[in-house]
């Protein structure tokens, strides 16, 4: 029973518990180390949180997109307890453990393409991203990646190269990998070449067949890698014919197509993976997030033959695929399955869509709204014609959002969309309830530009 504020409630942020906590935190924690808030969790479950201060939220960030099944989902929980009773780390390089091998073999299954497949089990999304692009130079003996302007990869060192962002993610830590190629993605919002979809003809295309005669031949790129959805760059969910037509560019000019799936897999827009709503099969997949059901774990998935041209020693590592890990995400998948928490994204990502299309007839200041799914994208702006972005006008409704008990965080590279994921578990009328948090919030921000 929480003692503070309900969610709906005003509370004092941060609480008195959260003020103590957050005085250590600065002292011993490095400020690069972002945070949404002065938010502090005691525990949560399903898509309820419940704060040191005994204050009540509903959770429309799971972590990340990390917690499709919910906090502390009732599987997972016991499968880790269960196995935390039989052994917790062994190495997979020196005892092997039947966990893994069912993980990967499910993995394997449930992925696009009807091809044989491997799984390699690592530790972050950002560990799975540089595995894939290591097994795609390998297999290829080719040493280019082709990317996409607004897109997140990670924060290692291969990884921040690949990330767009360079003022955020990228500055002073450089250099980067030389071999990287940047190229527009298709956000038709704004489009980067003021074109309009669909008489555009899909020009973002045009660009990459551009680059091959400008920046880097065809004959020397490994890979594409694209989120098939950008996620930390805006939710923004590109018309089908570009990532067709990027799978097409691939095949001609023999080039491996990896999908980065970290956030938007795992059931969040209604599909296993997003790519599936485009009708598109990778050579490569790399999954993170929720794959863990909560706990650390990621995979970088692909055909048989990519996977298996690294040599004995060259992928791999101390904590990758851990048991606990491995349980935890062979109880996630289930319960995606056995829940039917795909149609559940479905139904549910319809009705918040269908709310915030309504909110747009009545608030300016929201540009535009899109999204699959449970990911869903509201893009703030302080006038619609000129699309001027409501950066500040943002920062005012999350903060807001938090002070009466609903835990939302923002993306895009002009830090003004806000972004819903929340757990697929949600009940509608907590959904409900997060959705009238929100409101309010923009109600009163709009007011105000
Ligand atoms: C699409 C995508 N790829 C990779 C990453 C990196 O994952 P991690 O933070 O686990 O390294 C993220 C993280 O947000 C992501 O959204």
């Amino acid at each position: 029973m929480n003692k503070g504020a309900k969610a709906g409630e005003r509370r004092a942020l941060p609480g008195e518990k959260a003020k103590e906590l957050l005085s250590l935190r600065n002292e011993y924690v490095p400020k690069g180390v972002f945070q949404i808030g002065p938010l502090f969790i005691s525990r949560g479950k399903g898509a309820m949180v419940e704060d040191v201060d005994g204050n009540e939220y509903i959770d429309f960030a799971a972590g990340i997109s990390v917690l499709n099944v919910g906090h502390c989902n009732d599987r997972v929980v016991s499968a880790i307890k269960e196995q935390a009773d039989k052994h917790l780390h062994t190495c997979f390089h020196v005892l092997m453990y039947e966990s893994y091998i069912k993980l990967a073999r499910k993995l394997c299954e449930i992925t696009p393409g009807n091809f044989p497949k491997q799984a390699l089990l690592v530790n972050s999304g950002a560990e799975a991203v540089e595995n894939g692009i290591k097994v795609a130079r390998r297999y290829s003996s080719k040493c280019g990646v082709i990317v996409f302007e607004n897109a997140f990869h990670g924060r290692t060192a291969l990884t921040m190269g690949l990330t767009s962002q360079v003022k955020y993610y990228k500055f002073g830590f450089g250099p980067f990998d030389p071999f990287i190629q940047r190229v527009p993605y298709a956000y038709c919002y704004r489009c980067p070449h003021k074109l309009t979809y669909p008489d555009c003809g899909i020009h973002c295309l045009q660009r990459i067949e551009d680059s091959f005669v400008n920046y880097m031949p065809s004959e020397e790129i490994a890979a594409i890698l694209i989120e098939p959805i950008l996620g930390e760059g805006g939710y923004v969910i590109p018309p089908a014919e570009f990532l067709k037509g990027l799978r097409k560019i691939c095949e001609e000019h023999n080039i491996l197509f990896i999908a980065d799936e970290v956030q938007s897999g795992m059931g969040r827009t209604g599909k296993m993976w997003a790519i599936e709503h485009f009708n598109v099969v990778p050579d490569i997949l790399l999954s993170a997030k929720s794959l863990g059901g909560g706990l650390v774990l990621s995979a970088t998935i692909g055909k048989k033959d990519i996977m298996d041209s690294v040599n004995v020693g060259g992928i791999g590592g101390t904590y990758g695929g851990n048991p606990l890990s491995c349980v935890a995400a062979l109880k996630a998948i289930e319960t995606i399955e056995k829940d039917k928490l795909l149609d559940r994204a479905t139904n549910l990502g319809k009705i918040a869509k269908d709310r915030l299309e309504g909110m747009k007839e009545k608030y300016n200041i929201i540009g535009d709204v899109r999204g699959l799914g449970c990911a869903i994208g509201v893009e703030l702006v302080k006038d619609r014609k000129t699309k001027e972005p409501a950066a500040a006008g943002t920062r005012a409704i999350l903060k807001k959002c938090h002070e009466y008990g609903l835990i939302i965080m923002s993306c895009g590279p002009l830090h003004n969309v806000l972004r819903l994921m929340f757990p697929l578990v949600v009940k509608e009328e907590d959904m409900e309830r997060g959705l009238d948090i929100m409101e309010d919030a923009i109600r009163e921000v709009n007011r105000t530009i």
